[in-house]
């Protein structure tokens, strides 16, 4: 005869300290929160007002990054959508990557490309000069008063 657990019986036995896989679950329903109104923002800013997608160009960017505002509004999207998207990664791999070695390098790749991802980004964000100082005059757009 098969028996059947009931369904809430833990798959291990529970241990003490911090429940990440708790954590976890929570953080995936709170940034998805978060992101519907950053993704759904940034898509109604960028492509629906103004000219729509034919704004979009080196001015635009250059534009939006000069504004605290805007800075932080990307900087949550991308902290916020890149540690959702790898922990849901993280998920999936833990679910489906029943080899111990092949499970490892999938979560380490996934891990390594998350904090390459945000350490890239962050710096783009908060460097970002559309007029660098001391570049040639022809060099640069339009809009700088080097120009
Ligand atoms: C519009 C905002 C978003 C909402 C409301 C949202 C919501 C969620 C929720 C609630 C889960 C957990 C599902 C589960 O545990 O069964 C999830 C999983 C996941 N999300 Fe998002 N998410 C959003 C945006 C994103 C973005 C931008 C990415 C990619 C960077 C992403 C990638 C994933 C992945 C890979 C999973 C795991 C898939 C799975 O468990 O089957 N999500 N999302």
């Amino acid at each position: 005869m098969t028996t059947i657990e009931a369904p809430r019986t833990p798959a291990r036995p529970a241990r003490k300290g911090v429940n990440w896989e708790k954590w976890g679950w929570i953080y995936m329903r709170a940034s998805g929160l978060v992101l519907i109104v950053l993704i759904f923002g940034h898509l109604l800013i960028n492509l629906v007002l103004g000219e729509g997608v034919k704004q979009i160009d080196f001015a635009f960017v250059a534009g939006k990054y000069a504004t605290p505002f805007w800075q932080v509004w990307d900087l949550l999207m991308l902290w916020l959508a890149l540690i959702h998207g790898g922990n849901g990664m993280r998920t999936l791999v833990n679910d489906y990557a029943h080899n111990r070695t092949v499970n490892r390098i999938l979560r380490w790749a996934i891990y390594a490309a998350v904090i390459v991802l945000i350490v890239l980004g962050t710096l783009v964000i908060f460097t970002f000069d559309p007029c660098p100082a001391g570049a040639a005059a022809d060099q640069l757009p339009s809009f700088c008063p080097a120009r």
